[in-house]
């Protein structure tokens, strides 16, 4: 089969690659029809994991099941499912608890002592294949698979989306504890930022700003629902207390992470987390989906090598102020998210600015990275004719 492969720091490309197998009699076998590259799938192809050569990439993926292993049970050949990028078992101790994203028994704990959680295609998630190619092989599939309602080839673009960055999206308000009526200052008007606006805006938020430098994002925040704040026009803090009453927002959610800039394209890896810090009300919670990472050994910060930011904790517990952090549970949302897809009531593919075959994928790769005008989120179509 066709698959993307990483080959080192901005290298990928299209090769041919054995098939994937039923390995277990509990995995089936996911043709892929729809799969998107993600913030996550830069920070691997920018070189910035530990991400091995050869890794297929691609945890954003929806497709046909096309084989079944014989101790799969409500799955069926034929049926159209989406895939959490987590991969977990179902029955762990945390997957018991909605924590899919922090699954026991999927996680590669060579990684980390203690780590837990695991995802295809992704740095340090385990040995799991990516979904950036025509095939890819699906573990525990009676707990990963959602099916998908009728309508799912019509909605197959807003479904896709049930995969990692609704559901994280989403998830950045729950860490933020957002309740209907309050406020909500979010960082970075990508994907995943313009996400939590629109989770922010289904949950009845009373005012949602979202703060980036990129003009066509944040128009689109605009046309979410949100309040736009370009990250040049003067300073946010007191813009966000300005709106609410000089006290600052009621909650926060970071959806940068650790690569965040000045503007000027130099990274400064604790920007967001004390700029949240600081536009937040006292008391505020705090939601950090954004990625921060155990190591960076090619930043330019001494920190951020070790992993470290320099955090503004004592203005952060001066303000009794929460925080929540880490990878999606996207188990734990995105059957109620697929709901509101379904009835109308939401509609992520308003965000995506291309759709391509599969051997356009390293150039959009490179337009993405480079955050090029125009390029918000890319959808592929690995076996589109
Ligand atoms: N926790 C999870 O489960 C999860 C899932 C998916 C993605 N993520 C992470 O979420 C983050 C965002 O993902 P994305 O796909 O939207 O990525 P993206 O890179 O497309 O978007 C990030 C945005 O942040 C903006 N930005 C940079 N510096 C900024 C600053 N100082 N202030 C305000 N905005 C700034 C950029 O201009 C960009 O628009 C990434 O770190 C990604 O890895 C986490
Ligand atoms: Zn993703
Ligand atoms: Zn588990």
């Amino acid at each position: 089969m066709k698959a993307l492969v990483y080959h080192g720091p901005k290298k990928v490309s299209v090769d041919n690659v054995a098939d994937p197998k039923i390995e277990k009699h509990t995995d089936v076998l996911l043709k892929l029809t729809t799969t998107n590259i993600c913030g996550s799938d830069l920070h691997m192809y920018e070189g910035r994991t530990n991400v091995e050569k050869g890794k297929i990439l691609g945890h954003e993926n929806l497709g046909e099941v096309v084989e079944v292993g014989d101790a799969v049970d409500t799955v069926k050949v034929g049926d159209k499912v989406v895939l959490p990028f987590n991969i977990g078992c179902g029955f762990c101790a945390n997957c018991e608890r909605g924590l899919s994203g922090y699954c026991l028994t999927c996680a590669d704990s060579s990684v980390m002592p203690g780590m837990a959680g695991a995802a295809y295609g992704f740095a340090g998630m385990g040995p799991y294949s990516g979904g950036q190619a025509q095939f890819v092989r699906v573990p525990y599939a009676d707990y990963n698979c959602l099916q998908l309602p009728p309508d799912a080839d019509e909605k197959e673009t807003d479904y896709v989306m049930l995969s990692d960055i609704f559901p994280t999206g989403w998830h950045a308000t729950r860490l933020a504890n957002l309740e209907p009526g309050q406020s909500i200052v979010i960082y970075g008007s990508g994907p995943v930022g313009l996400m939590a606006a629109m989770s922010a805006r289904i949950q009845g938020a009373a005012q949602i700003f979202v703060v980036d430098d990129i003009e066509e994002r944040l128009a689109l925040a605009d046309k979410i629902g949100a309040t736009p704040i370009h990250t040049k026009k003067g300073n946010i803090g007191d813009q966000i207390r300005e709106a609410t009453g000089g006290w600052g927002a009621d909650c926060g959610a970071e959806c940068v992470g650790y690569q965040c800039t000045n503007g000027r394209g130099k990274e400064i890896p604790n920007l967001t987390m004390n700029a949240l810090v600081d536009a937040v009300k006292a008391t505020g919670q705090i939601g950090v989906i954004g990625v921060f990472i155990p190591q960076d050994p090619k930043s330019e910060d001494e920190l951020a090598k070790k992993g470290q930011i320099a955090f503004d904790f004592g203005k952060f517990w001066f303000k009794g102020q929460k925080m929540g952090t880490g990878q999606c549970n996207v188990k734990a949302y995105n059957r109620r998210l697929r709901d509101l897809i379904h009835q109308d009531k939401a509609n992520p593919s308003l965000i995506i600015s291309h759709e391509l075959s599969l051997e356009e994928a390293p150039d959009a790769y490179m337009h993405f990275d480079n955050r090029d005008k125009g390029w918000t989120k890319v959808v592929l179509h690995p076996n589109a004719a």
